[in-house]
């Protein structure tokens, strides 16, 4: 049977209202999950600042969240580079006013075994996911401080932040980096109003996916099947934790992440499967320092 199905795409979970007058920020709001965030905010109420690096999903975005009749304004900008941060919360605030609630949605992923990765591929990774959270979390934080109004930090997570990510060495390590850092910040801004959480989806599989991530063999097979929920989350789901993170109703909530997943990433087998390595499972030849091919194969990327 599995866990029962969700109300509808457009069913809100808090009253109407619950953020008129707010004004949120979603890195990374133009595509999958983040634009699912920012839709559910944008339909009780809240001004939407979506910053990411693409026009074409910046456009996305604000087409979403203008349907729901949200007030909203995108900004092209790198989260890995504080000063396009600062200028573009700037902006936002010019349009929309201050930045009360900020998601950081934006990551980058792939996977690749640890022995083929790139020092820049590591770097860029890990610059996204956990300085980009740093950075965007510092901005709006300083000027939520400086006003003294209170606010609201969600970060977005993925648990192998907990157990390690074999495949994903990078993003699981930026990703522990955020939940900690999650942790650190609740108790620093804590006596400025300021909460901080975490939110962790599980397997929320969506069109906007990346060909790097659509291609880990196995995704998209069968994939009601590999959880206990019998079944993967919809995009909506997150969208109604993130808004109750931020709600006056979780006024007392801080510091902590909350996981999304029907409990998949609890389970244990009473045997584990047989093991296969990161190698196999990636489909890779034999390690190769230059990743050059081996005679007959298809190469590997270095
Ligand atoms: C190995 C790779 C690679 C790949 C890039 N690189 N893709 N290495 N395998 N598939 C290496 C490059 O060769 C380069 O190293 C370095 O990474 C930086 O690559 P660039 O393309 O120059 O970087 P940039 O343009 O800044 O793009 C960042 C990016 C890209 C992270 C590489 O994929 C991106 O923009 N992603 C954004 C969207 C995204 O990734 N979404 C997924 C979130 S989903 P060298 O050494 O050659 O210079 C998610 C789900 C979690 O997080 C759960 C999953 C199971
Ligand atoms: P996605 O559609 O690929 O979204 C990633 C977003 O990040 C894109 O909109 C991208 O926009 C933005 N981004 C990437 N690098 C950026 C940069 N340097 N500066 C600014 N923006 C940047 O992925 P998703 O599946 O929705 O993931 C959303 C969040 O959920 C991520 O934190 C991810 O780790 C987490 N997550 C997802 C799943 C899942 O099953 N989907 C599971 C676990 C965790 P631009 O390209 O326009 O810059």
């Amino acid at each position: 049977m599995g866990l029962p199905e969700p109300p509808p795409l457009g069913t809100t979970p808090l009253a109407a209202g619950t953020f008129d007058g707010s004004v949120v920020i979603v890195t990374g709001g133009g595509t999958g999950l983040g634009k699912a965030i920012a839709t559910e905010f944008s339909r009780l109420g809240a001004a939407i600042g979506i910053l990411s690096r693409d026009t074409a999903h910046l456009d996305a975005g604000l087409h979403a969240v203008r349907a729901e009749g949200a007030a909203a304004h995108a900004v092209a900008c790198d989260i890995r580079k504080p000063e396009q941060i600062a200028a573009a919360v700037d902006e936002v605030e010019t349009v929309l006013g201050p930045v009360d609630i900020l998601v950081n949605n934006a990551a980058g992923n792939f996977p690749v075994p640890a022995e083929d990765m790139s020092p820049n591929a590591w770097r860029a990774v890990t610059d996204i996911v956990l300085n980009g959270t740093f950075y965007c979390s510092r901005e709006v934080a300083r000027r939520a401080i400086e006003r003294g109004t209170p606010a609201s930090i969600i970060n977005i997570g993925a648990s192998y932040a907990w157990t390690g990510g074999p495949g994903h060495a990078h993003s699981a390590a930026a990703k522990a980096g955020v939940k900690n850092l999650t942790e650190s910040l609740a108790v620093e801004w804590g006596p400025y109003g300021i909460r901080v959480n975490g939110l962790v989806p599980g397997l929320f599989p969506h069109v906007d996916e990346v060909a790097a991530i659509r291609a880990v063999p196995g995704r998209g097979d069968n994939e009601d099947r590999r959880s206990p929920a019998h079944r993967v989350g919809q995009p909506r789901e997150l969208g109604w934790a993130a808004v109750f993170l931020a709600s006056p109703f979780a006024r007392y909530v801080t510091g902590h992440t909350m996981v999304v997943d029907g409990a998949n990433w609890q389970r244990r087998a009473m045997l584990q499967p047989e093991f296969v390595p990161i190698r196999e499972q990636l489909g890779r030849l034999p390690f190769t320092r230059n990743g050059e091919a081996i005679a007959g194969t298809e190469a590997t990327r270095s």
